[in-house]
């Protein structure tokens, strides 16, 4: 074609369009439907409220929000008194660090994933050794690396806070005082050192139980709490917005042609495939995937979701468990999880979202990448034998065109 767009009369180019429309596209740079179709299904627009967990009939409640909100942010709960969930989980850090491996007591074995957006999950931690917000939040504070307290403490701290204990009881009914008797350690739980294990197996097993029903209490109020976390806009979906409703020339003045041209190659599943697994509005599909990060020799072990398969299927706090509030029948995901082990698990872990990677890094379960070029330069490496992802070809524009597109998905205050 040696004519020049600009020496074409406008009937002459309609005609060419028509004839041409995958060259008029180019040329003009237009989204077609299905592109915007695709654009607008990963936009905030498609954020729904956070669904209903039957297994949690307090997920949205106000006053067990209100609750878990305070426990949240309290280090009371931590051994020593220096550590809240917050302090993993920085609100100003879209709920991280800002580590590559997360530190508590000591330092742990993987990276703090971000809280925004997980009321929408279905498993969760990165190997998804959990099936609800509620049990998961049952972890931390037993865990040897993170807060290194007990069930029993967790409660004894709210027993004896007049204030919390009040809120405790307008929530869920009477407060199991027996846990305040000196004859129980305050260091009792099923997860921790030995003296700590074996104050818990002193304890008589209706005890267990009673204690287990009020820890499994304070977690629920906890992810009634996780569950408020709003989801906040980007740039990605301030243009897409006006993109849809003013036009491409008006959402042509929000982004810059890198970026556009970064979103084209992200949605682009022949060539970049990263839709695959990142999609729709949180750009995670909530699933595991074999990228080629898990590490099966040396110290540093990590399995992944082979793995947490069989932790998720023997968890006490599961939604078929007696703590759970659902009936068997509605834990559909646990239900359905295939029981036996799936050697293609090894080494999958949960799809991260891409939103807010501005203030998620360092990236990936172990933080083994503190940019987002390290991330793409994994993906354009030849993949290992048993990675998910195709052969990726970028040249050095396109790589960072979707680093480019990656940013707008950045957390921004002023939108
Ligand atoms: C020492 C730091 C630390 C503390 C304290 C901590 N977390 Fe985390 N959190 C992490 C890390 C690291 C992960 C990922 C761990 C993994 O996959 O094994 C995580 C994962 C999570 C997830 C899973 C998110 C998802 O999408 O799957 C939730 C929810 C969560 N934490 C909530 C909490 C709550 C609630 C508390 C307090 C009771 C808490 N965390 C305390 C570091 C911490
Ligand atoms: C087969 C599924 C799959 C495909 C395809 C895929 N990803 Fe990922 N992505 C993942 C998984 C799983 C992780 C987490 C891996 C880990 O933690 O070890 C991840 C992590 C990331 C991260 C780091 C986020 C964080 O918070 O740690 C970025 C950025 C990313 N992917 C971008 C992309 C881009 C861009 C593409 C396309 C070129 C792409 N991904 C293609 C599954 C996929």
């Amino acid at each position: 074609m040696s004519l020049t767009l600009h020496s074409l009369s406008a009937a002459s180019f309609i005609l060419l369009c028509l004839l041409t429309l995958t060259a008029c596209n180019n040329t003009e740079n237009k989204w077609t439907d299905g592109q915007l179709k695709i654009i607008e299904s990963l936009s905030i627009a498609g954020v729904q409220n956070p669904p209903n967990d039957p297994s949690n009939q307090y997920s949205h409640s106000t006053g067990a929000s209100a609750f878990g909100q305070q426990i949240f942010f309290d280090k009371r709960f931590s051994s020593n008194g220096k550590l809240s969930c917050a302090s993993c989980h920085q609100p100003q850090k879209a709920f991280t660090d800002g580590l590559s491996l997360s530190k508590g007591i000591n330092e742990t074995g993987r990276n703090t994933q971000s809280l925004i957006g997980s009321a929408y999950q279905r498993w969760f931690y990165w190997d998804g050794r959990k099936d609800s917000l509620w049990s998961q939040a049952l972890v931390p504070f037993e865990s040897a690396n993170e807060m290194a307290s007990s069930r029993v403490h967790v409660l004894r701290v709210i027993g004896k806070d007049s204030e919390l204990r009040n809120q405790y009881e307008i929530l869920f009914g009477d407060f199991p005082i027996s846990v305040l008797d000196e004859s129980i350690a305050e260091n009792a739980g099923p997860w921790g050192d030995t003296e700590t294990r074996d104050n818990w197996y002193r304890i008589p097993v209706d005890m267990q139980r009673k204690i287990n029903r009020a820890y499994a209490n304070v977690g629920k109020a906890i992810a009634a709490y996780e569950t408020t976390i709003p989801v906040p806009k980007t740039k990605f979906d301030e243009y897409v917005q006006v993109l849809l409703e003013q036009g491409e020339q008006k959402a042509s003045k929000l982004f810059t042609d890198e970026e556009k041209a970064g979103l084209n190659l992200f949605i682009d599943q022949e060539k970049s495939h990263c839709l695959r697994c990142h999609n729709g509005p949180l750009l995670s599909n909530s699933e595991f995937h074999n990228i080629g990060t898990g590490t099966f020799t040396g110290a540093n072990l990590d399995f992944g979701r082979f793995l947490g398969i069989q932790a998720v299927v023997q968890d006490e706090f599961n939604c078929m468990g007696e703590y759970s509030d659902a009936d068997a029948k509605d834990c559909h995901a646990l239900r359905f999880l295939p029981r036996q082990i799936h050697n293609d698990m090894q080494g999958a872990y949960k799809t991260p979202s891409l939103r807010y990677l501005n203030k998620t890094g360092p990236y990936f379960h172990d933080g083994r990448f503190t940019s987002l070029e390290q991330v793409m330069e994994h993906y354009l490496k030849p993949p290992t034998p048993d990675s998910e992802t195709p052969e990726l070809v970028f040249t050095e524009t396109e790589k960072r065109q979707l680093i480019a597109f990656l940013e707008t998905l950045g957390y921004i205050n002023s939108l």
